[in-house]
């Protein structure tokens, strides 16, 4: 039987168009996805839109539209948008999906008759932004530290759902099982949440404030607290497309967010499986935020990225290489235009595409484009080569498998580089002068069309239209997809034929 992986993005809520934050998250768990596939394990992918709650219900409003009707909208542009970008999701779910309704029901009635569901009155600073009560040691300068507006304090009659319960739990839990949620700055993080003790969590909102939400089913007269609801996500998705086969596949679950949602993944939802009877996910993963440079991204400073933008004016693997290479997994990163164009032009366009383009156009020139024998030996340069590729083979997995996307992307870069140098090293051009030495200019290249393919094979979770269109160049459609790769020197048979090289990457011309 295969390996399994289950593979999640948040959800995003609708109250917003699709921008480069969540197409970093979105891009990452795709790429991750695609490597799986590509080790032969069976991979489940979900995404999808958080659609409850007041955040929705306001801006549903305020846009003069029925709540439904908005988000029906919102979670449209939402998988258009992934769909576009060329994302391998295998389910894309919604939080008014009737089945994920349905399950929701079914843990609230099986949490409250287990007794650890129980009424009470509450009274506390409510930060809308965020959906959730604030303690006063939370909040900065009396503010909400994400949203910067001053909490409304709130006070009513609501259910609750006894966290505090389970706080040695999970304590224990993350002492067993170390790499629970990592990297470990915020494995850190949550252990200094854990330091205070945690309180119940208020998991109802009275239908005379909201009433977009799902109905408790132990009383009619409440909604369910949206976090409570979309967390359950991973669950009820799992089980509609997977049946009998989704506990094998929570086993391997591996969550995917950003630093904003630390706390209701690391603590709301844990102790949520607990008392639900779920044995925890795998691993919670922990990236960094992005910032447009300095500051903060945000539609009132106008500098919000669009991804199908950045399709637009620049491709979509020149965008996914820039955001996969530039973030440091669980470090934040900044974004400006400028330095996108820089890693371009000298990744992309000077590295790569011009890489492809010169041993192509020297293949063209010196044998119209026909691969020619590999001696039964190689000289040491080449093998020092083929060397270097099976060595970037082996770092670029380990690297992958622990979430070090950037290095992984180095180092393939680095054996791009190490076909440079060995160009300027072997100098075919010159060669090619001496008629004696036309046998060897013909290996230097079979050597560097083998390095093509390799590299197409390296590059293709994280780039892979840039993956298809070399492996087009080189016309080895069909073997494109086999794992391992095919031996050094056997991907070509002498008499080959390649095509000629088309520019991959144009440079960009940036006015001074
Ligand atoms: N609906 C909740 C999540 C529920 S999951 C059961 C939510 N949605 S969100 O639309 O606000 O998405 C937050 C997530 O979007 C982040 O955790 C991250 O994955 C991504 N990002 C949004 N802005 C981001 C940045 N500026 N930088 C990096 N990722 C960011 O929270």
């Amino acid at each position: 039987m295969s390996d399994r992986v289950y593979l999640t993005t948040p959800l995003y809520y609708v109250n917003a168009e699709p921008h480069l934050g969540h197409t970093y998250t979105t891009v990452l768990v795709d790429t991750l996805a695609r490597f799986h596939r590509s080790m032969g394990r069976d991979v489940f992918f979900l995404t999808g839109t958080d659609e409850h709650g007041d955040k929705i219900a306001e801006a549903a409003a305020a846009g003069g539209a029925a709540p439904k009707e908005y988000a029906d909208r919102v979670a449209n542009l939402f998988r258009a948008t992934w769909d576009e970008c060329e994302i391998t999701y295998d389910h894309f779910i919604r939080t008014t999906d009737e089945h994920h309704v349905a399950f929701v029901r079914d843990v609230l009635q099986r949490v409250y008759d287990a007794g650890d569901i129980y009424f009470g009155e509450y009274g506390g600073k409510y930060c809308t932004g965020c959906e959730r009560f604030y303690a006063d040691r939370e909040l900065v300068n009396g503010k909400c530290p994400d949203h910067e507006t001053e909490p409304e304090w709130i006070s009513e009659e609501n259910y609750f759902f006894r966290m505090s319960k389970y706080q040695d739990r999970l304590m224990a839990e993350l002492d067993a099982h170390p790499e629970l949620v990592r990297p470990a700055g915020y494995r850190n993080e949550l252990l200094g949440l854990l330091r205070e003790p945690l309180e119940d969590l208020c998991i109802s909102r009275p239908k005379s404030r909201l009433e977009w939400g799902i109905e408790l089913p132990f009383d009619s007269s409440y909604v369910t607290y949206v976090w409570f609801d979309a967390l359950l996500n991973y669950l009820s998705g799992l089980a509609l497309v997977k049946g009998d086969e989704a506990p094998e596949f929570w086993s391997k679950a591996q969550h995917f967010i950003a630093k904003d949602i630390l706390k209701p993944h690391a603590v709301f939802w844990p102790t949520m499986l607990m008392a639900a009877g779920y044995p925890l996910y795998d691993h919670l993963n922990v990236h960094g935020y992005w910032n447009m440079g300095e500051s903060k991204m945000s539609k009132s400073l106008g500098n919000v990225i669009r991804p199908l933008e950045m399709k637009e004016r620049f491709g979509l693997d020149s965008f996914r290489y820039f955001l996969l290479r530039e973030m440091v997994f669980g470090m934040d990163s900044g974004f400006t235009e400028d330095a996108f164009i820089t890693r371009y032009n000298a990744d992309l366009s000077n590295g790569l595409g011009n890489l492809v383009s010169r041993v192509l156009s020297m293949q063209h020139k010196y044998f119209d484009g026909v691969i020619q024998a590999l001696p039964a030996s190689l000289e040491p340069s080449e093998r020092a080569l083929r060397d270097r590729f099976f060595a970037a083979e082996e770092n670029v997995k380990a690297q992958t498998e622990d979430l070090g996307l950037h290095l992984a992307l180095e180092e393939i870069w680095g054996a791009i580089g190490t076909c440079d140098k060995y160009i300027v090293e072997t100098a075919p051009f010159k060669l090619w002068k001496d008629e004696s030495q036309r046998t060897r200019v013909g290996v230097i290249l079979h050597v560097l069309c083998d390095a093509l393919g390799h590299t197409a094979r390296l590059i293709r979770p994280f780039m892979p239209d840039t993956s298809d269109r070399i492996f087009e160049l080189l016309a080895c459609e069909a073997e494109q997809l086999s794992n391992p790769a095919p031996e050094w020197g056997a991907r070509f048979a002498a008499g080959h034929r390649v095509d000629k090289p088309e520019p991959l990457f144009p440079r960009i011309e940036v006015e001074a």
